[in-house]
């Protein structure tokens, strides 16, 4: 049985808390899609981890875990997270799979996504996008062209980047790289005088890559076996539905497929295969980056979320966009992934309010629409239609079941069941595992 698990909004929807939760009874879990982009927090027993590439189910010992053909892999970035891991005392050994057809991330990736994406999009910095774009252009590396092709390729690569580099003044490179990465030592040391330190990436990342080579392998017979005796896989998505590259809010996207089929090629298991499709939500909105927000609150409110909600960037610490529910936006979305479940995390985020609007539609052009625009200009426009509902003003994180909940909360819960025309079959009340009930 296969299930994925993605975000239903902006991303940072508590999708690796719930893949964690899930994972108990799953025997191997994937990350199809993104890179070190993402951000993924996990809570047990009060202590926390966010996972940037390593799958969310990590933590329990029975399960494998794999990075897809679909992620773009960083590699110094996956050299620290195996650090941070293995002294938590975690083992690797016949528990990570990394595909050899995955592509991987340099230095120089990161360099070009500073200086190309960083004002407008406002992007991780990860070198996300610049990746995925050799990786279409086709001259990406995968983990299978080393150590055959990789000199060579390395090579082409670096000189390309070299090439992009001059198109900017030393000025310039020098403020975008300190305006996105100050602090980040572990990456600047590769850079000085607009030189890029070609050996030493050569030589750090071939010692990754030696140190790692036991991880890389045709993921093909793994998941072929595992569905033909009947193994329970996750998919972990990364980011969420709307920062999907085809289906996102274009141009203020990701560079990659976060919706359901992005699950599928990002892995390579076929769609027949997949049996439950589980969206998480936010029992509000936020957003990382640029981009509409049409429930966005710039105000004392969206204030208050941001600091009960803790909502500051797991991967980047920059702060979240915080706004209420959109469900018109969700049901879009339950819609284009073909969703089965729906989980609302962080539920005891909104305990303290007074009142809790929900957006039940758009008003644009002196029409009211159900529909969410294509077009991110659109999309800038419009102005939420809202219901009002009342707070409950008391706290839901010790809460075991739905009945256990405040009257109040229990109607918001159904009114986001109304409004999005969907059964929410899940709901979380705080970071950590327990905190999690099943309607
Ligand atoms: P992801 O990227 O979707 O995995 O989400 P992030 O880890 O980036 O952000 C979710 C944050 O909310 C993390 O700090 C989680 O520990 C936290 N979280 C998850 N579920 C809940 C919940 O139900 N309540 C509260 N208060 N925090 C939660
Ligand atoms: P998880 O998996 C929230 C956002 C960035 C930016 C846009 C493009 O933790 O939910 P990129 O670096 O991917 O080129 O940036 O996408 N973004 C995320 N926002 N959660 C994430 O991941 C994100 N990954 C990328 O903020 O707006
Ligand atoms: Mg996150």
């Amino acid at each position: 049985m296969v299930s994925i698990i993605l975000g239903g909004q902006w991303g940072d929807e508590g999708k690796g808390k719930i893949v964690d939760v899930l994972a108990k009874d799953a025997d191997i879990i994937v990350r199809p899609q993104g890179g070190a982009n993402a951000g993924h927090t996990i809570n047990i027993n009060g202590i926390q981890t966010v996972l940037h590439l390593i799958p969310s189910g990590i933590f329990y010992p029975h399960t494998k875990n794999v990075i897809g053909n679909g992620v773009v892999v960083d590699l110094l970035a996956l050299k620290s997270e195996i650090d941070v891991l293995n002294a938590q005392g975690i083992n690797f050994k016949d528990r990570l799979y990394i595909s050899d057809k995955a592509h991987m991330i340099f230095p120089w990736h990161r360099i070009i996504d500073a200086l190309h994406h960083k004002g407008k999009i406002g992007t991780t910095g990860r070198g996300i996008g610049p990746a995925y774009a050799d990786k279409v252009n086709r001259v990406g590396i995968r983990f299978c062209d080393y150590p055959h092709e990789f000199a060579e390729k390395f090579d082409v690569q670096y000189t390309a980047a070299i090439n992009v580099m001059r198109q900017f003044t030393l000025i310039e490179i020098q403020k975008l790289l300190e305006q996105m990465y100050q602090g980040d030592e572990n990456f600047l040391r590769f850079y000085s005088e607009n030189y890029l330190d070609k050996e030493l990436i050569f030589a750090e990342c071939t010692a990754i890559l030696d140190s790692i080579q036991q991880y890389i392998c045709n993921t093909f017979p793994l998941f072929n076996e595992a569905i033909v005796t009947g193994k329970k896989i996750v998919l972990e998505g990364a980011q969420g539905t709307f920062l999907d590259i085809d289906h996102g809010t274009y141009p203020f996207v990701t560079s990659s497929n976060t919706t359901a089929g992005g699950a599928c090629t990002g892995s390579g298991i076929a769609p027949i295969h997949i049996s439950e499709v589980y969206g998480i939500f936010k029992a509000y909105t936020t957003r990382v980056g640029t981009g509409p927000f049409p429930t966005e609150l710039i105000n004392v409110t969206g204030e208050k979320i941001r600091e009960t909600g803790h909502e500051y960037g797991a991967t980047t610490k920059r702060p979240r966009r915080c706004g209420w529910f959109d469900a018109v936006l969700a049901r879009h979305s339950v819609f284009l992934n073909g969703m089965t479940h729906i989980t609302i995390t962080k539920l005891d985020v909104l305990d303290d309010f007074e009142e809790i609007q929900i957006c039940v539609g758009y008003y644009y052009d002196g029409k009211i629409t159900q529909e969410f625009p294509s077009n991110s200009v659109t999309l800038e426009k419009i102005k939420p239609l809202y219901i009002t509902m009342s707070g409950w003003k008391s706290s839901t994180t010790q809460c075991k079941s739905f009945e256990e909940l405040p009257i109040k909360a229990q109607e918001y819960v159904k009114m986001i069941e109304k409004t999005v025309q969907f059964p929410v079959s899940m709901i979380s009340v705080g970071p950590e595992r327990e905190q999690t009930f099943i309607l």
